[in-house]
């Protein structure tokens, strides 16, 4: 079965359509979206069983994801903007609390992911960094019960606003072993960050990048264009800040505006225009190749060659081993083949373990975790894996999942593609690369396709091009084997 069935004409009229609407950047870079996954089927372990037995045969690399969902409120609610499944903070008791139930949620896999290898940790909320100092060590002790021995080598990352990062915390979450921290500043600008409510200054944000560079953590900074007010001049002001700063990595988001934000409801006349936030992205490109960045995906900057005024050095930060793993789903060690997992341990985290290369076997699975904290807790109490819903991929989900994952750095292994499936990406897709071409959004050479210029850009949308057709075969329920049946999309913006 071909995995478009539209012609040029239609590929045009999904382009015109979408072009102004503003684009849903979806945080999970995968395919379906959680909309298409279905309820709890029930089976979660004995797939979990069947991928540890596999794991004796192959080579297993996990990316552990440990979720903490508390934030502090703010005025408007969720900082104005943000879209991922949170709680409100209401005191220390409730995250030791929620620190007993993820040990005992690490608990039911038993010795499950023993066989796997763990290549990095991802600490994300939510607010981790909420937690009390003592409690950084604990999260290590959750990572041992599922993997033994920590090897101290691998990069153990933990998210956090500016506010939180105090020189005595930074301090605590370093000699836990946490080796990265990412830190969600989204504008330097006192003025402009009032938006979202958050009581956060610049001062607070410079501060905290010092305490990183004292304590030899590496870092990671979140901005976001296309923000209420916000100008080219505004964005191009704190791009500079941090690369004197010498932070070494800028992940630079497009403002993603959906359904229930205050954003969404209340300040959409204050946001820039599509021109403008189209400009925003091209200055941004731009000004950071000029300054030693080199761009791995859509929003993931790169230090490559050194700048800054020699404040921080932030040692050993050239690593962001988590992103690219994930990036790359599979890759050979002569002729071993090595998969690349997400094992997602917590309140509304999403596993991704490609466990088996052939659709039949039913594990190739996406799993989300219960976004009720009572939901979570219920299921943890009665001895079941929390899952809320999950997906099993047919074979045109698994080939969208990987070539999703591959746009996301702009550029397609045409021979990898070939090698997993058997088959060439040009001629499934054909009438879609002659369009994009016509436009100048790609260029194909040397065996891959690169998105070039607001193609680039426009990436989130032409993922949604792409599994149009598949996604209508979904909602039709059109059977293609690995348990396809008729489905209802939930409403779940991820
Ligand atoms: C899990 S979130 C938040 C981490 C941390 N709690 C914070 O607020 O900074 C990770 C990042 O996703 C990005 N993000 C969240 N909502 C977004 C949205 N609506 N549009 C674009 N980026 C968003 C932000 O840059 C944020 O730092
Ligand atoms: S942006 Fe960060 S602090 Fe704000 S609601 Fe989202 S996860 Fe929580």
């Amino acid at each position: 079965m071909s995995t478009t069935d539209m012609t040029r004409a239609d590929v045009a009229a999904f382009i015109e359509r979408e072009f102004s609407r503003p684009q849903s950047n979806k945080v999970l870079h995968t395919h379906p979206s959680p909309m298409y996954w279905r309820a709890n089927d029930g089976k979660t372990r004995e797939r979990w069983e069947k991928r540890a037995h596999l794991a004796k045969q192959r080579r297993f690399k996990d990316n552990l994801y440990l979720g903490i969902p508390f934030c502090i409120p703010t005025d408007p609610a969720h900082c104005g903007f943000c879209l991922f499944p949170t709680q409100d903070y209401r005191g220390k008791s409730q995250i030791s609390d929620y620190l007993d139930y993820l040990e005992r949620e690490a608990d039911l896999y038993g010795d499950m992911l023993s066989g796997d290898t763990l290549a990095s940790l991802y600490v994300g909320g939510g607010t981790p960094n909420l937690l009390r100092d003592g409690e950084y060590a604990r999260l290590m002790t959750i990572v041992r019960k599922l993997y033994g021995d920590v090897a101290p080598g691998i990069e153990k990352t933990l998210e956090g606003i500016p506010q939180l990062f105090t020189r005595d915390k930074v301090d605590a979450i370093r000699s836990a072993g946490f080796t990265r921290v990412s830190m969600g500043v989204q504008q330097l600008s006192d003025r402009l960050i009032r938006y979202s409510g958050r009581k956060q200054t610049r001062q607070q944000v410079m501060d905290a990048l010092a305490y990183f560079n004292e304590a030899q953590l590496a870092c990671n900074v979140d901005l976001i264009y296309g923000w209420p007010e916000q100008t080219v001049d505004d964005m191009l002001f704190d791009l500079d800040e941090l690369a004197r700063s010498g932070v070494r990595h800028i992940t630079h988001y497009q403002l993603n505006i959906a359904g229930r934000s205050d954003f969404s409801k209340t300040q959409r006349a204050q946001l820039p225009s599509l021109e403008e936030t189209i400009e925003m992205y091209r200055e941004s490109v731009r000004f950071l190749s000029a300054r030693g960045f080199r761009q791995a995906t859509v929003y993931d900057w790169e230090r490559i060659a050194p700048d800054g005024d020699g404040r921080f050095e932030f040692a050993g930060a050239e690593r962001y081993e988590y992103e690219t793993h994930l990036r790359r789903l599979l890759s050979m060690d002569g002729s071993d083949l090595v998969t690349q997992h997400m094992i997602g341990i917590g309140y509304a985290a999403i596993s991704m373990p490609p466990s088996s290369w052939s659709p039949d076997d039913g594990l190739n699975w996406l799993q989300m975790n219960h976004r009720s904290l009572e939901a979570y807790h219920a299921a943890i109490d009665a001895g079941q894996f929390p899952v809320d819903r999950q997906f099993v991929q047919a074979l045109p989900d698994m080939k969208l999942a990987w070539l999703f994952q591959e746009m996301q750095t702009m550029n397609i292994d045409l021979g990898a593609y070939e090698m997993a499936f058997g088959c060439d990406a040009i001629g499934e897709f054909e009438p879609i690369w002659e369009e994009l071409g016509a436009r100048g959004w790609i260029e194909i050479e040397n065996d891959t396709i690169r998105f070039v210029d607001i193609g680039a850009f426009h990436i989130p949308m032409l993922q949604a091009l792409m599994s149009q057709t598949r996604l209508r075969q979904l909602r039709d329920g059109v059977d293609l084997g690995g348990g396809t049946r008729r489905v209802v999309p939930i409403h779940a913006e991820i």
